[in-house]
């Protein structure tokens, strides 16, 4: 079975942009394979690391990879619809930071922030709602699956919920034998709000949406898919 429609929110497609692609070539496989897995959208998402660029010289950079991938796009006919966005390393003092709006998902309001690997405290958490408080942007958290160990993970989904954070996972949340039962209680729990596939190349890292959307509709059928994409349609309303 196979669901069509949804948008991959976290994917490193920009060649030779970051960690993620490197060859145009390699960026087109990416697409190909998110078309051929019902992806109908895709958010180039790369890094973002505010102690090692400026976001003038990531704009810029951003900009030239999405030149030459758009141009090469143009010579196929199986693509999915690109969009830009940026995956931003939480940084102390990020709340008074200007320019977040220019990294978010499609400039919808929506950024994409990834967490450190350390305990959330209640300080590093108000920082983060103080993203949306001071500049009315929506944080969505990065793969919230791989820092669950780091602590309760009920009672940090509790409070994310309270504060409006939001919730992006990993489509390896849903394939990974160990964590598979979790992933979709927390689908049919509500507490997820996008999907990605945070994919970097066509190897160990190639898109695998398709897959996980197998798994959710065979255990709880197109609902909860239906939310996704319902959700995925905020980051694409008109400004
Ligand atoms: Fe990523």
């Amino acid at each position: 079975m196979k669901y069509t429609g949804l948008t991959d929110v976290h994917c490193h497609v920009l060649p030779n942009m970051d960690d993620g692609s490197r060859s145009v070539e390699e960026s087109i496989g990416i697409l190909k394979t998110e078309t051929a897995q019902g992806i109908t959208r895709v958010i180039a998402t790369p890094h973002f690391y505010a102690d090692r660029d400026t976001l003038q010289c990531f704009i810029a950079r951003r900009h030239e990879a999405e030149l030459v991938l758009r141009q090469e796009m143009t010579l196929h006919s199986d693509m999915p619809e690109l969009f830009l966005g940026a995956e931003v390393l939480f940084f102390h003092g990020i709340s008074n930071w200007e320019g977040l709006e220019e990294l978010t998902l499609n400039k919808s309001g929506y950024l994409l922030l990834e967490m450190p690997f350390v305990e959330w405290t209640d300080v590093l958490l108000d920082e983060v709602e103080e993203i949306s408080v001071k500049h009315g942007i929506t944080p969505v958290l990065a793969h919230v699956e791989r820092y669950l160990y780091l602590f309760n993970a009920k009672r940090v989904l509790d409070d994310l919920r309270r504060r409006s954070i939001m919730i992006q996972c990993n489509a390896d949340f849903f394939l990974q034998r160990n964590t598979a039962r979790t992933a979709l209680k927390y689908l049919r729990e509500n507490r997820i709000h996008f999907m990605g596939s945070d994919s970097h190349n066509m190897g160990r890292r190639k898109p695998n949406i398709g897959d996980a959307t197998e798994i959710i509709l065979a255990k709880q059928g197109s609902a909860p898919l239906e939310r996704l994409s319902q959700m995925a349609e905020f980051l694409f309303d008109e400004q």
